[in-house]
């Protein structure tokens, strides 16, 4: 079987080739690029959040803004580094003024979403925010699926993909957590629900 690495660059190539649709020309326009996803394509644990902000489509990176530095400091305090991880979103280019993401939208970038869980498998998916959340527990039919984020967050839900068991994270999005002292406490609470998984990595497992 080819590498993951290699799996991983077909999708981003793919992605790069999409055709034009709202989001791709306005890449093109502003010179941004797709955000793929980032990380140890071997990763026990997989990050999923919204769509690229400006600052994540000007470098092609996920999650380097502001959300970002709060997501680093999540990781931190469970001990684990973006190099264990694997971090990518629902959409994979920017939706312009940082508006949700649309039906439509969701649906033309599934695919890569879609392949990338398959290539990288992973045993826990942390879901940020509600757009990775619904995706999720749709893509492996959780009979949670539908439920609000309010009722969800901070449980690990456990269910079943094609290549085995998955958990699921679901977690408020760490932009919640920048202008809001509650929500944040709650996040860091919320997260702390992957350390069992950190622990059993670090037993070498
Ligand atoms: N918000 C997201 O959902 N994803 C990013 O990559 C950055 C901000």
């Amino acid at each position: 079987m080819e590498e993951r690495e290699k799996q991983l660059e077909k999708v981003r190539t793919a992605i790069e080739e999409l055709p034009d649709s709202p989001l791709v020309e306005e890449r093109r326009r502003q010179g941004y690029s797709p955000v793929t996803g980032e990380g140890n394509p071997y990763a026990r644990i997989m990050l999923v959040g919204e769509a690229p902000g400006e600052r994540e489509a000007r470098t092609g990176k996920p999650f380097v803004g502001a959300s970002g530095k709060v997501l680093d400091e999540l990781l931190d305090s469970t001990g684990l580094r973006r190099e264990d991880v694997y971090i990518t979103n629902v959409v994979k280019d920017r939706p312009p003024g940082n508006r949700d993401p649309g039906r439509a939208e969701i649906e033309a970038y599934r695919p890569f979403l879609a392949r990338q869980l398959e290539i990288i498998r992973p045993e826990v998916i942390v879901t940020l925010g509600r757009f990775a959340m619904d995706f999720i527990l749709e893509h492996f039919a959780f009979p949670q699926a539908g439920s609000k984020i309010g009722e969800l967050h901070g449980r690990l839900l456990k269910g079943s993909a094609p290549y085995g068991p998955v958990y699921v994270l679901p977690l408020y999005h760490p932009a919640v957590a920048l202008y809001n002292r509650e929500q944040r406490e709650t996040l860091e609470k919320d997260f702390q629900a992957l350390k069992p998984f950190v622990e059993k990595k670090n037993a070498g497992f």
